[in-house]
């Protein structure tokens, strides 16, 4: 297909519903977002303490097609201008994904869209283009709620894995956390506020594979050393002058992890660095990555949590011309995002 001019990205993959339609100016060489729409499951989801795969797939499913209805209202557009349907296929819970592939399918059916099925990992880092004028090769930085993966990408679709975590991701380390602190959920936002108000050096918390001269992650045995303190200092955490130390101390052992591995990634590279994802909001990462790089970008806070324009941008990067109707109908979702080397590992 010949470059598209108005692209709408769906945004299921895990607890945020979300909606774009996106502009490619290609007169103006720009990228345009002239609707951008979520609603987020947060509230829904808190009295779990979690996502329930389940829930979140039916909430999708109630909210997706107001929310597509109320995006072409605001962009002024009717659903048969719209040249590609961007969709998040991986990685991401099932339910979820599906509810956003029947959507797009069906919009597809209508109008002989065609559309592109977009890795959600690549989207997040590739949202760096919608704020920034960022050249390849660049050193990504991943840290949303289900991953933490450092990525050399020298291209739209290159991508490779330097390194990654080896049990939660930062963003579970939050959530965890918080919910450990009984700080509700997601606690990422709480923590980085409460964090604001505290005494970082007061506590200390172990930094996972810290001796370990790879990129690798691990936070588990942090998540586990919170445990064992409040179990034992169950007082301390009822002090809320004392709970805004606790989460400075562990949010600094959170960061402290990501940016000593980021070193190690891009010690021979020395390459300009992206960090996107969920995690990329946190004040303490910003600081210290700004701090200690010189040439670091952030993805734009509204386009750091799951959101749909992060979709539709990276289609609008990526379409091709074999993308067609209706070939496009095939399209299935996939659970798990595995590189080339974990494929050939597993011989996939
Ligand atoms: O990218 P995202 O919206 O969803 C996934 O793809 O997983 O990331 C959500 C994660 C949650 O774990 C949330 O606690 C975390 O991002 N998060 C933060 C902050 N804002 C959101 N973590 C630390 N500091 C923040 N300011
Ligand atoms: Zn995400």
């Amino acid at each position: 297909m010949k470059s598209p001019k108005y692209v709408l990205g769906i945004e299921t993959s895990c607890d945020d519903t979300s909606v774009a339609i996106l502009h490619n100016n290609l007169e103006h060489q720009k990228v345009e977002v002239i609707s951008h729409l979520y609603f987020s499951q947060e509230v829904l989801l808190r009295k779990w303490g979690g996502v329930v795969p389940e829930l979140a797939a039916r909430n999708h499913l109630l909210k997706l097609a107001p929310l597509i209805e109320s995006a072409f209202e605001e962009a002024k557009l009717k659903s048969s201008e719209i040249d590609l349907i961007a969709v998040t296929a991986l990685p991401g819970l099932l339910g979820p994904l599906l509810t956003g592939i029947n959507a797009a399918k069906t919009l597809s059916l209508l109008h002989h869209t065609p559309i592109l099925p977009v890795n959600h990992l690549f989207a997040h880092l590739e949202a760096i283009h919608l704020s920034d004028n960022i050249c390849y090769p660049y050193l990504g930085l991943l840290v949303s709620g289900g991953h933490s993966i450092y990525f050399l990408v020298s291209g739209p679709l290159e991508f490779k894995m330097l390194g990654s975590t080896i049990d939660d991701a930062a963003g579970e380390a939050f959530d965890k956390g918080g919910k450990l602190l009984g700080l509700g959920y997601p606690a990422g936002k709480i923590i980085d506020e409460l964090a604001a108000h505290g005494d970082e050096k007061r506590f200390s918390f172990p930094i996972g594979l810290k001796d370990r001269n790879t990129c690798d992650l691990s936070f588990s045995g942090l998540k586990t050393a919170l445990r064992v303190f409040i179990q034992d200092n169950p007082e301390l955490v009822q002090d809320p002058l004392t709970l805004n130390d606790i989460c400075a101390s562990y949010q600094a052992a959170v960061v402290k992890a990501l940016v000593s591995k980021l070193k190690i990634a891009n010690q021979n590279l020395n390459l300009p660095i992206v960090v996107g994802g969920g995690v990329a909001c946190n004040s303490k990462l910003r600081h210290e990555i700004k701090k200690q790089f010189r040439h670091a970008h952030f993805v734009e806070p509204r386009y750091c949590t799951d959101n749909a324009a992060m979709i539709a941008n990276y289609a609008i990067r990526t379409y091709t011309e074999q993308i067609a109707f209706p070939d496009c109908l095939m399209l299935d979702a996939q659970s798990r995002y595995l590189d080339k080397q974990s494929l050939q590992e597993k011989k996939i």
